[in-house]
């Protein structure tokens, strides 16, 4: 049987920064992917990352590129009623920033490193399954290329996202789960096309909400709300560009500029907790625990706060035996998921639209907007949430 000190289940951005910082500190660890490198690359999600992710990568030594091509931005707008009002986040937090710089780009950058250590990284594993998590004799199985393998580790990590096997491996009563889904999803596109605005627009609409970002000087991303179920087929390319030119309808006059649209998807909400992050030997991080709502930019940025947190409490565990960092790690993440939770479903609440909405709800969505946009203490609570916590 092979033997590891970690075994990382998932190479998405949590699983395979874990994997980076372990051996940073000298610990072993295998990464399970039960999908392909191309298709972990491909997946276009996130795009926002907090001081507190950039800092974390350039200390960890994979963050050159970042550098040169992240888009560093001090601001947001938030637009409604017509009217686009800047967020001077800078201004409002002592000089913090966020940067763009997509998800692909952080795992590209992630799996190159890994490489260059030569520690195992393997794809398209099947049938994983975590065993022994209560016990001093954890195992992970699982199959590839048609062979029965199985890794002893001394921890697992279960990296493995929301729809992944290691929270599944818990005993039901031993964790609590709080979850809340949201009746509508944001359909995403990539269109070649140089943003219009140095600064991400969010912007509250009749027709439901939508937001301009943008993934590089040439590529603009944009998302609108819709049905969590849409069917992507009835939005041919005309269709959605004509939503976008509706739902930021500004009386300045701004607009995104258009071009080819080469990638396009439906997401669902959801906010989900699971309490605790740990089970003997078994720690989650990242959206294995916790997923928000996108409206917050706060996935990606939990999974690396949660996996630098892990990293630190077995550096100390190998280091002297301490095992203090471990048990506080589930209690400290929670701390920092629940701030992000509250954040991420206000953001949400306040800027779409509910399929079945009072008069009574729009009205009060727009005064929280007008309170927001006029009232520095409100710019400055969104601001220091927008641009993150401090990571530990
Ligand atoms: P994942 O990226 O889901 O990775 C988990 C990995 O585990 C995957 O590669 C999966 O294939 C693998 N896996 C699953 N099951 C198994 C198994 N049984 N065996 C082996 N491997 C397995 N976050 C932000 O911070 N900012 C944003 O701007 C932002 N925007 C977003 C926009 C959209 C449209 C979406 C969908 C998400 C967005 N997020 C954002 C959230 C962010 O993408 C996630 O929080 C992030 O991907 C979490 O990383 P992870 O490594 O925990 O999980
Ligand atoms: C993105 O650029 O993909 C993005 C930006 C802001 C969000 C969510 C996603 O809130």
């Amino acid at each position: 049987m092979l033997r590891t000190q970690v075994g990382i289940v998932g190479a998405g951005p949590a699983g395979l920064m874990l994997g980076h910082l372990l051996h940073l500190r000298g610990i072993d660890s295998v990464i399970l992917e039960n999908r392909s490198r191309e298709h972990v690359i491909d997946r276009v999600r996130a795009g926002v990352l907090e001081q507190g992710t950039v800092d974390l990568m350039v200390a960890a030594g994979v963050g050159d590129r970042l550098q040169r091509e992240g888009m560093r931005h001090e601001g947001i707008y938030i637009a409604f009623n017509r009217q686009r009002h800047r967020i001077d986040m800078a201004a409002l937090t002592g000089g913090r920033a966020i940067t763009i710089y997509g998800q692909s780009e952080v795992v590209k950058d992630l799996m190159a490193a890994r490489l260059a250590t030569g520690r195992p990284l393997h794809f398209e594993v099947e049938g994983l399954v975590p065993t022994g998590l209560d016990t001093d004799a954890a195992v992970v199985r699982f199959t590839a290329q048609g062979e029965e393998h199985e890794v002893a580790c001394d921890f697992v990590a279960g990296c493995d996202g929301f729809h992944g096997v290691c929270r599944t491996a818990i005993p039901v009563e031993r964790i609590t789960v709080y979850e809340r889904e949201y009746p509508f999803g944001w359909l995403g596109i990539l269109a070649r096309a140089s943003p219009s605005s140095p600064e991400l627009v969010y912007s509250n609409h009749p027709r439901g909400f939508a937001l301009f970002s943008m993934r590089s000087q040439s590529v603009t991303r944009l998302y609108l709300q819709c049905a969590p179920d849409e069917d992507l087929s009835a939005w041919a390319d005309d269709r959605i560009w004509a939503e976008f030119r509706a739902r930021f309808d500004l009386e300045d006059g701004w607009l995104p500029h258009e071009g080819e649209i080469f990638q396009k998807g439906v997401t669902g909400m959801r906010s989900f907790v699971v309490e605790p992050m740990r089970y003997g030997r078994l720690f989650l991080a990242g959206d294995a625990a916790h997923i928000v709502p996108p409206t917050g930019a706060k996935g990606l940025n939990l999974a690396m706060a949660d996996v630098d947190r892990l990293a630190n409490a077995l550096a100390a565990y190998y280091r002297s035996g301490s095992r203090s960092p471990l048990d506080d790690y589930s209690d400290r993440g929670l701390r920092r998921t629940w701030r992000a939770q509250r954040f991420s479903w206000w953001m949400t609440t306040m800027l779409h639209r509910l399929p079945d909405e009072a008069p009574f709800d729009h009205k009060r969505q727009l005064a929280e907007l007008e309170y927001l946009v006029s009232s520095r203490a409100a710019m400055t609570s969104l601001a220091e949430n927008y641009v993150g916590m401090e990571f530990d």
